[in-house]
């Protein structure tokens, strides 16, 4: 499982915190899916709840991409857009398999993460922090 720890960092407090917050939820959807606990209302609820998180964390580092006229800004909110469709054109509704598709799911969501973090989100975080300086 991944907690979040110090190589995480991306040198910027709020978006540190942020990403505590989503590592948390996804951290809550593994337990859940680790103990089989498939019921719709734990499902959907964890779901909703990254939903809005991701939508919260997204806007914030995309108005300060704006803000600072970040150069990459183009490529990194695209990145940001692979989630939200993925996120959007998830399926909670797929019982037929039920193992597989949440098990997948979370796969692609602590790869997507840590990738996204490890390369994209500590660009932002050095380049806003040289600027600050
Ligand atoms: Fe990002």
């Amino acid at each position: 499982m991944m907690m979040w720890n110090d190589s995480f960092s991306v040198s910027n407090d709020e978006i540190d915190n942020q990403h505590k917050q989503l590592i948390e939820i996804i951290e809550e959807l593994a337990i859940v899916i680790h103990n089989k606990d498939y019921s719709y209302a734990n499902i959907i609820e964890i779901i909703g709840r990254l939903e809005d998180y991701i939508k919260v964390h997204f806007e914030y580092e995309e108005n300060l991409m704006l803000k600072y006229s970040y150069p990459n800004i183009e490529h990194h909110t695209k990145e940001h857009n692979e989630l939200r469709y993925k996120m959007q054109n998830m399926s909670v509704f797929d019982y037929n398999k039920p193992d597989i598709f949440y098990s997948e799911t979370l796969t692609y969501l602590f790869d997507w993460l840590t990738k996204h973090i490890m390369q994209v989100d500590k660009q932002l975080g050095k380049y806003v922090l040289e600027l600050s300086k």
